[in-house]
């Protein structure tokens, strides 16, 4: 079985040796170009007169085009129309392109864009979210609004009431590897581009689009990227475009990279939030009703600012269930960056708001907030469905019906009255503790607020095992014997979970395909619609096609992803990249099974089900063939060795403006405890011992997926500690290089850091019953704000209403709101 191996990533040793390619690295030939922009250092203005002799005068330079000189459509936007290669009558951002200098080197390129003498008559400029919501500007002609139950009414009739909110900055992607894109045009005025992206097929839609050419005639090729995190989902189209547009208009090779600096100036980020909450709970802070505002600052265009927005909303509850909830979302249109993709696309933020709420509920009545947090989980997926009976640790089997129709468990409530009664018996018995029993109604199956059932919650368990695991109880009574003995030095611990959903929102891009291919000598290869970041998704979907056809992974080969084996694919994204290609691939590796099967069993007189592929042998009737020689005589036996696969998952849909449906196929689960200490004088803190606790269902391989639950992990302390976008008066970036915006380094990283996955398959018919893993554990990180908060706590009695990212300056005035 080549499937549930922690093989190394299939590029390990390319990576370390440095033999790996990625776009900046591919041989150009000698009459390559090279690009750069020209940028708006208004936040906001008219475009006057733009004079660009200088720029053609400087050494080196074959050309300069304006949005004048482009011949078609000037616009790089993923979705909404709104975005322009090259501005045009306004500029809305510092950093926005306004012209494109073609140049010899890439060098001379970036030294003539400064050269640009830009006329811009200034507008007012909207930079923060109280700017925006006092000009009305915004996405989208109001807020969203979902809801559940009766907000209002609840928190009014609960025993407490709090309020509050947190602000939440953004986070800038710091892939190692720049955005590239390298254009090659072709004779038939075609267009061969390799990017540096999540998504080839929407570069190959907005070249096509910007060179005049049907998508047919504009291949796409990405073989790897240095990381994208969601920042090369939509980001990295104005740099194809511009390459291909010169390209086309020179007729010669044109290739663009972002220095660093431009990179951060140029692109967007993580969006920042503002959360406002209003929340009633009851003395053992089970929350009744609440209410939540979300203030999203997506900057100056769309891009893919509601379906985050959206994620948002619909990860506000994250594990818990909340009965009369209220949550409204504002979009809001600022002249900065405009804010895109980035791993967990909003959920972190909208998981933020309620991890907030939990704590200060816990700090109002004087409670362990993992107390808090617990009375407040989701019913067990024990406890509710179909599938009861089924004990922890290992996750219940999805219920019969579900894996024969597709159908959701829970959503045909035939047994709901029945289930209702033995939850409350169980409930009155003791057996579930009544603050988590579901709340008697009709269903007795829980919602989520967007009335999606709850039916796989396992954190119960999970939380269990890890609050033993990581000595929970033990370590927070020192970390308060600590508090009590030192009054500089100051410890916190916190334990919180996280609940994700799996699916794209956009119910329709849940679909992937697969090419592979079988040699007459038995070697296999394989392409499919996923990119490749780092995050080993090759060597996952290798291991399936190996398990299929039973042979090693090392006979399984994977070549660029492109858009002419594998066509219409969805952005790499979503975290759902081997969810959907795995199964993709294994439908498209079973047909050519199946096919050497038949063969076979035609040649052995047995049955095609009696053919076995297993440790590089094929097996039928009574002979036993190598994989290599059974392929030889299917080849002679003229059966095609060849086939494309597809997917798509089953059972959702969703309503983004009702707010109800059905929009993830299931959920994926974690769990972190952090402990932390701060220094009272300075605010500096440091991270002493992380305990993770993770849900990758059937891991397809233990070693990437443990290896994502670390990056991911410290890639959240990084948005929620150091990592700090800071603008100007003016809208500049001040945070542009690593010199002013820190990341976390090696050393950043907790001395003990155990990671461990929990061990249950996924209920929902997934790839080897395996979960995704991309994104959900940076959200594990929020259990590091919230020790940072326990450890604040300690210096007063007033609630300290830490923000995000929690830098020294943040912790230090946090402390002065504790002592009050
Ligand atoms: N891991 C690495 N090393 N590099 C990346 O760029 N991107 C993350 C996550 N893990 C990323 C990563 C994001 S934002 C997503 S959506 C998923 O990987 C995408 O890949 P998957 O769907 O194959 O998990
Ligand atoms: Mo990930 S933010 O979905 O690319």
């Amino acid at each position: 079985m080549s499937v549930a191996k922690p093989l190394p990533h299939d590029s390990a040793r390319a990576h370390v040796t440095g033999a790996a390619r990625y776009v900046d690295d591919i041989p150009t030939p000698a009459s390559c170009l090279h690009l750069a922009f020209g940028v708006s250092d208004h936040a906001h203005g008219r475009l006057d007169k733009i004079a660009l002799d200088a720029v053609r005068a400087a050494p080196g330079i074959i050309a300069v085009l304006t949005a004048a000189d482009l011949p078609f459509d000037n616009d790089v936007s993923p979705a909404a129309g709104d975005e322009p290669l090259l501005a045009e009558g306004t500029v809305q951002y510092v950093g926005q392109p306004i012209f494109l200098v073609v140049a010899q080197s890439h060098l001379a390129a970036r030294k003539a864009a400064r050269l640009g003498q830009i006329g811009i008559d200034p507008l007012p400029a909207i930079l923060g979210i109280d700017d925006a919501l006092a000009a009305n500007a915004r996405f989208e002609d109001g807020p969203r609004r979902y809801a559940k139950g009766d907000a209002a009414r609840a928190i009014k009739a609960a025993p407490h009431r709090l309020h509050g909110r947190i602000e939440i900055g953004g986070q800038e992607h710091f892939y190692l590897e720049g955005q590239a894109a390298l254009a090659l045009p072709q004779e038939d005025g075609g267009m061969v581009v390799h990017a540096s992206t999540q998504h080839p097929t929407e570069i190959q839609h907005k070249v096509a689009h910007a060179i005049g050419q049907p998508m047919a005639s504009v291949r796409v090729e990405m073989r790897r990227m240095g990381g994208g995190f969601g920042g090369k989902e939509s980001q990295g189209n104005a740099l194809a475009v511009a390459c291909a547009v010169a390209a086309r208009a020179l007729g010669r090779p044109c290739k663009m990279r972002y220095d660093r600096d431009d990179d951060m100036t140029i692109t967007g980020k993580r969006h920042d939030f503002r959360i406002a909450y209003d929340v009633g709970f009851d003395g053992n802070g089970r929350i009744r009703g609440i209410a939540f505002t979300h203030y999203a600052r997506c900057g100056w265009a769309q891009d893919l600012s509601l379906p985050v927005a959206d994620r948002a909303m619909l990860h506000a509850d994250n594990a818990y269930h909340l009965t009369d909830v209220e949550i409204v979302s504002h979009r809001l249109r600022t002249n900065t960056q405009s804010a895109t993709a980035f791993r967990g696309f909003g959920g972190p933020q909208g998981m933020l708001g309620i991890e907030r709420v939990m704590d200060e509920i816990a700090h109002a009545l004087g409670r362990d907030p993992l107390e808090v947090r617990r009375v407040n989980f989701y019913a067990a997926a024990r406890d509710v469905g179909q599938a009861g009976g089924l004990s922890a640790p290992r996750a219940a089997r999805p219920p019969e019906g579900y894996l024969e129709k597709g159908e959701s468990a829970g959503r045909s409530d035939g047994s709901a009255a029945a289930r209702d009664v033995e939850v409350a018996s169980r409930a009155a018995t003791g057996e579930i503790p009544a603050a988590v029993a579901p709340v008697a109604k009709s269903s007795g199956v829980q919602t989520t607020p967007y009335h999606m059932p709850v039916t796989d919650f396992i954190l119960h368990e999970m939380v269990d095992r890890l609050r033993a695991d990581a000595d929970y109880d033990a370590r927070r009574a020192a970390v308060a014997g600590w508090n009590a003995e030192n009054g500089i030095l100051k410890k916190g611990i916190a334990l919180t979970p996280v609940k994700f959903g799996i699916s794209f929102t956009l119910t329709h891009l849940n679909q992937a395909g697969a090419l592979v291919h079988v040699y007459q000598d038995g070697s296999v290869h394989m392409n499919h619609g996923g990119t490749e970041m780092g995050q080993g998704l090759h060597q996952k979907v290798r291991q399936v096609a190996a398990d299929r056809f039973g042979i090693g992974v090392d006979a399984v080969h994977v070549s660029a992803t492109d858009t002419a084996k594998v066509p219409n694919t969805s952005a790499t994204a979503a975290s759902s990249g081997a969810d959907l290609n795995g199964m993709a691939v294994m439908a498209a590796c079973d047909t050519i099974r199946d096919r050497i099967a038949e063969y076979l069993s035609g040649l052995h007189q047995s049955s095609p089900d009696s053919v076995r592929f297993d440790a590089g042998k094929v097996q039928a009737g009574d002979a036993t063939y190598s994989f290599a020689e059974a392929v030889q005589l299917a080849y002679q036996g003229r059966v095609s060795l060849s086939a494309t696969g597809f997917y798509k998952t089953p059972d959702i849909s969703w309503d983004r403006i009702a707010g109800r449906g059905r929009p993830f196929f299931y959920f994926a689960y974690g769990a972190a405890v952090s402990e932390v200490v701060i220094d009272t004088r300075t605010g500096e803190n440091r991270l002493l011992r992380v305990d993770i606790l993770h849900d990758a269902g059937r891991s397809l391989n233990p070693a990437l997926d443990i290896g994502q639950i670390e990056g991911g992990f410290v890639q959240g302390v990084g948005w929620l500690t150091t990592e700090e976008l800071v603008w100007d008066d003016a809208g500049r970036l001040t945070t542009h290089a690593p010199s002013t915006y820190k990341i976390p380094a090696a050393s950043d990283v907790p001395e003990m850091f155990n990671v461990a996955l929990w061990d249950g398959e996924n209920r929902a018919e997934t790839v080897y019953r395996s979960k995704a893993v991309g994104e959900p554990p940076l959200m594990l990180a929020i259990s590091t704000l919230m020790a940072l908060s326990d450890a604040v706590s300690a210096c007063g009695p007033h609630y300290p209403a830490l923000d995000a990212p929690a830098t020294a300056e943040r912790v230090l005035a946090a402390i002065r709101r504790a002592r009050g």
